[in-house]
C-alpha cells in the first residue's frame, strides 16, 4: 500500500506514539472470574495495578473479599461479587451488580477453570464431563455474551479468556495431570475466541486468550496432587525436562502478557492464542 494511503489511515485511526501511559487501565472497569485464588487473584491484583477497578468475583466469596481486600489495602480499587459463571441467573446478576456500582464493564477475564481427576476417556464418569464443561465452556460463553451489551453500545471491549496449552495439543503421559474433557474444554476456549474476534472486530470489541503451561502453586487439581513427596519430586522434574526454559512458570509471571492484552498497548491484537509456557510448545 502506498505512504499517502497509509498515512490517510494512521490518521483515522488516531493512534498516540508508544508510551507506558498505553498499558494504564485509569477509569476503566475489569472483572475477573475465578479471581479468590490462583492465577485470578494474580490477574485481579495486576489490573489493579494497572489502575482498573476491578471487580472479584468467585463462586466462594469468602475468597473473592480477599482478594479484594489486598488490593483495596495497597491502595487500588475493587469489589468481590459471588458468581457461579455456569448458572445463567448468577451471571446476570453479577453483571447487574457491576454496572450498578462501577458502571460498564470494559474488560472481561474468563479464569474461572476447574479440571476433574484425570483419569482415561474410558474410564472417564460422564458427570466429570459435564461439569468441567459447564465451568470452563459454558462459563466462558455465559459471562461473555452478559458484558457483550455492555460493550456493543460504546464499540469498545476486551475478552480475555484463560485456556491451556492442553488445548492447543495433547499431552503426554509421562505427565499425567490432563485427561480429554480439560483440554477439549480449553480448545473450545480457543475456537470460542477466534470465531468471537471475527465476529465482533467491527464493534470495536477485542478477543484473545492465554494458554497458560504449568504453573505450580495454584489450587488447580489439588484433589489428584502426586500421592506423596518423592512423586510430586518426579513429576516436576519431568516438566522441567519437558519445557525448553527447563522450569515452570511462578503465576506472577502471567500479569505483565494480561496487562498487555487488555490495554491499548494490543489495540490491533485480536483472535490470538498466546502461550505463556516456558516454551512447552515450542519443540
Ligand atoms: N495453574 C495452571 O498451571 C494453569 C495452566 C493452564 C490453564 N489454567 C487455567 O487458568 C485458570 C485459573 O486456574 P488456577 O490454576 O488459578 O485454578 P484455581 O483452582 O487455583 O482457581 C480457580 C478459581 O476459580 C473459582 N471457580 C471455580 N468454579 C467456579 C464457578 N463455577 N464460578 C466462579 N468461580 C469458580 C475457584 O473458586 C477458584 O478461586 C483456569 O481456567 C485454568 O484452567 C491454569
Amino acid at each position: 500500500m502506498n505512504n499517502e494511503i497509509n498515512k490517510e489511515r494512521n490518521k483515522e485511526t488516531q493512534h498516540p506514539e508508544f508510551s507506558l501511559n498505553l498499558f494504564s487501565l485509569d477509569h476503566r472497569v475489569a472483572l475477573v472470574t475465578g479471581a479468590g485464588v490462583g492465577l485470578g487473584r494474580v490477574f485481579a491484583r495486576a489490573l489493579a495495578t494497572a489502575r482498573a477497578k476491578v471487580v472479584c468475583a468467585d463462586i466462594d466469596l469468602n475468597i473473592a473479599q480477599e482478594t479484594a481486600q489486598k488490593i483495596t489495602a495497597a491502595g487500588g480499587d475493587a469489589l468481590a461479587l459471588q458468581v457461579d459463571v455456569s448458572n445463567e441467573d448468577s451471571v446476570a446478576r453479577l453483571m447487574a451488580d457491576i454496572n450498578k456500582h462501577y458502571g460498564p464493564l470494559d474488560i472481561l477475564v474468563n479464569n474461572a477453570g476447574i479440571a476433574t481427576p484425570p483419569l482415561r476417556l474410558h474410564e472417564m464418569p460422564v458427570a466429570d464431563w459435564d461439569r468441567l464443561h459447564s465451568v470452563n465452556t459454558r462459563g466462558v460463553f455465559l459471562c461473555t455474551r452478559a458484558a457483550l451489551p455492555f460493550m456493543l453500545p460504546r464499540k469498545k471491549g476486551v475478552i480475555i479468556s484463560i485456556a491451556s496449552i492442553a488445548g492447543l495439543g495433547g499431552v503426554s503421559p509421562k505427565t499425567p495431570a490432563v485427561a480429554v474433557n480439560y483440554s477439549s474444554s480449553k480448545a473450545a476456549v480457543i475456537g470460542f475466541t477466534r470465531q468471537a474476534a471475527a465476529e465482533y472486530g467491527n464493534d470495536g470489541i477485542r478477543f484473545n486468550a492465554i494458554a497458560p503451561g504449568w504453573h505450580l502453586g495454584t489450587q488447580l487439581g489439588r484433589e489428584t496432587a502426586p500421592p506423596s513427596e518423592q512423586a510430586l519430586h518426579a513429576f516436576v522434574a519431568a516438566l522441567n525436562e519437558a519445557t525448553p526454559l527447563g522450569r515452570t512458570g511462578d503465576p506472577e509471571e502471567l500479569a505483565g502478557l494480561l496487562i498487555y492484552l487488555a490495554s491499548d498497548a494490543s489495540s490491533f491484537v485480536t483472535g490470538q492464542v498466546i502461550a505463556h509456557d516456558g516454551g512447552w510448545t515450542a519443540w
